[in-house]
């Protein structure tokens, strides 16, 4: 069974535990001995059978059963324990104590607080956590017995003044219930670390060493000797947009274009482009997602500049060194920003063509609320090419979720992924690519004498005809390529040396990604989280200029998380434990679906402070994003509550 199989299995059991248990209590309330010796038979087995689930769940790492191991498991054992202590030999008699119900009902309390933990807090277990779980399960046994049972105090004229034995027993539990309880709500407030070294020096000390600003770690003023200039002023602004399929888009553009105007470079090209902002209130940036600038040029609010009001102006510069398919986006408020359309293709074609030009076509997908969009239409686009032509599509997921593109009538390469080219990719048909929300494939084909479709997700006709040119007959119905299987990325094309030997890391990150309550820009939210925090509060990754950095990024919810790096490509090491067999994959943004721990590494090489976040963009609003620091380097542009 996968991890996430035995996740969502896991809640299962714990939550038919949680039912046995209270219907044991309530059962046996109502005097319903037998059907009550019943339940609490079967609150027994739930509660072995979920010693199973999490023992399985172990086997794929901790960190899916820390708070289940040390809280929910403990507490439920020694609540249910005494629950059948108390209230087995009483039901076998068909009798009722109040004693007996309040030790069941106690026991689905327990039951109720381990699922409870899990879903609100997470991994890891704070002292917080397992005390406020303590005393809510301590203070609901108290509140029962007060309601179920005699009072405490001693009937006014018994003879004995204050307490009965059952008075005092009361009252200590009322004691350490509240002192337990207030104790957890007072560590909920203590600061959590600001950085994080990943076993690596923490930071040298100040006045040890010169700081810079990332104000300062800006990109060259002129292209490589040849180069050319590519200079663009995007403006941005609230617009109405009427796509070339007719449907009329409220949106926030780039120059009034969905997409943004598309920036081409070759390479070696500088490419400044002037950013103003007409009237997008938020405010705005460029990022250039996936290309290696130098910080300053990030586009990182918060971090790397100061968003772009209205009225304002913000000037990048940076060299086309990097080959490849990109795009950009606004980084503030990056959830609604992009989706209601500040996004644009970035791709950087070789100084001199190779071979004869064939048809290259940029595909940025994106999704402005129910309509799918390819480059600036909905629907099927046709283009000619002529048989034996070389066709590269370059594929771009500008969407927060994955899309699945497939590839019919022709046999085709995926060259590239992320703008970086694979090694030796073989030749593959009739098999699905799955694009993480962010990434990019460039696929090649050669043209064939027949046409050939790339079809988008369910198949509902979204998508390229490339019809070959002269071809006079019927296009080709939309082919059924659902059952197609996936390619696996770890396992495509061969295998090179990796610039760098994985187990030499210098510094080794855990990122655990969840949902739980968590402070998020200064507010109460239920989150999406690393290590149970949401941003700004997630401790920063330290490092030094030089460091080989290892990272795993581990996934206990529900939901497909697009890990992204700002500023480094990551080389993928390892998918649950497993290595890749086929060529060194790097990319700037990989999925990490439910129950997955994915291992990467990458050198630290581009000094600044870098953001790292998932690329589902609400997600990324919700909490899960991070940043990436380099010892030395600090930020002018800090500002706390407002840095996506
Ligand atoms: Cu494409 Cu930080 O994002
Ligand atoms: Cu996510």
């Amino acid at each position: 069974m996968t991890t996430a199989g035995l996740i969502l299995l896991d809640h299962g059991v714990a939550l038919l535990g949680v039912a046995c248990w209270f219907a044991t209590g309530v059962t046996a309330a109502l005097r319903r001995h037998r059907l009550a010796g019943g339940l609490l038979v079967a609150a027994v087995l739930a509660t072995v059978a979920r010693v199973g689930t999490v023992a399985a769940l172990a086997g794929q790492g901790w960190w899916f059963v820390q708070e289940k191991v040390l809280l929910g498991l403990p507490l439920l054992g020694a609540a249910g324990l005494a629950a059948v202590l108390i209230a087995g030999p009483p039901l076998r008699a068909a009798r009722q104590t109040p004693g007996a119900v309040v030790a069941l009902l106690t026991a689905g309390y327990a039951a109720l607080a381990g699922p409870v933990v899990t879903f609100t807090a997470g991994y890891p277990l704070r002292w917080s956590t397992a005390l406020i779980a303590v005393s809510l399960v301590g203070a609901g046994a108290l509140l029962t017995a007060r309601v179920l049972t005699v009072p405490a105090a001693a009937p006014v004229g018994a003879g004995s003044p204050g307490l009965s034995r059952r008075g005092v027993l009361r009252l200590a539990g009322g004691v350490v219930t509240a002192g337990a309880g207030l104790t957890g709500v007072g560590l909920l407030f203590r600061d959590p670390r600001p950085v994080e070294t990943g076993g690596g020096p923490g930071p040298a000390a100040a006045g040890s060493r010169a700081t810079v600003s990332v104000a300062d770690l800006r990109g060259p003023r002129a292209p490589a000797p040849g180069g050319a200039v590519r200079r663009h002023t995007l403006t941005a602004r609230a617009a109405t947009v009427t796509l070339a399929s007719g449907t009329a888009v409220k949106a926030w553009t780039y120059d009034g274009k969905l997409p943004g105007p598309a920036i081409t470079a070759r390479q070696g090209d500088l490419i400044e482009v002037t950013l103003r902002n007409a009237d997008v209130e938020d405010g705005v940036t460029l990022h250039w997602h996936g290309y290696d600038v130098p910080c300053g040029e990030d586009g990182a609010p918060g971090a790397t500049q100061h968003a772009v009001a209205p009225g304002g102006e913000f000037v990048y510069r940076f060299r086309a060194d990097q080959l490849g398919t990109y795009w950009y986006h606004t980084h503030r408020a990056s959830h609604p920003g992009v989706r209601r359309g500040l996004y644009g293709t970035l791709v950087v074609t070789p100084r001199a063509a190779a071979g004869e030009p064939g048809l290259d076509l940029t595909v940025p997908v994106h999704t402005f609320d129910n309509a799918v969009v390819i480059g600036d239409r909905e629907g099927r686009t046709v283009h000619i090419a002529r048989p034996g032509a070389a066709v590269r599509l370059r594929l771009i997921n500008t969407d927060s979720a994955p899309h699945r593109f497939t590839l019919a009538g022709a046999t085709y390469r995926l060259v590239a992924v992320d703008g970086r080219d694979l090694n030796r990719p073989g030749e593959i048909r009739q098999t699905g690519l799955r694009l993480p929300a962010g990434g990019r494939y460039d696929v090649v084909l050669t043209m064939p004498d027949t046409p050939v479709t790339l079809n988008l997700d369910a198949g509902d006709g979204t998508g390229l005809l490339l019809r070959p040119a002269g071809h006079t007959g019927p296009d080709p119905a939309r082919p059924d390529t659902s059952r197609w299987p996936e390619l696996d990325l770890l396992h495509y094309g061969e295998p090179a040396p990796w610039p760098f030997d994985v187990r030499a890391a210098d510094r080794h990150f855990t990122l655990v990604l969840d949902r739980a309550l968590a402070m998020v820009d200064g507010g109460p939210a239920y989150a999406q989280t690393v290590v149970g925090r949401g941003h700004p509060s997630v401790p920063d990754q330290l490092v030094a200029e030089g460091d080989l950095v290892r990272c795993t990024v581990v996934n206990r919810s529900l939901e497909t998380h697009p890990w992204h790096l700002h500023g480094h490509p990551v080389l993928l090491v390892s998918r649950d434990g497993r290595r890749g067999s086929g060529s060194p994959v790097w990319v700037d943004t990989f999925d990490v679906r439910p129950g997955e721990v994915w291992e990467v590494a990458f050198r630290a090489g581009n000094p600044g402070i870098w953001m790292n976040h998932c690329h589902n963009l609400p997600h990324q609003e919700q909490g899960m994003m991070l940043r990436l620091v380099y010892d030395g380097v600090r930020t002018p542009f800090a500002d706390p509550d407002h840095t996506h």
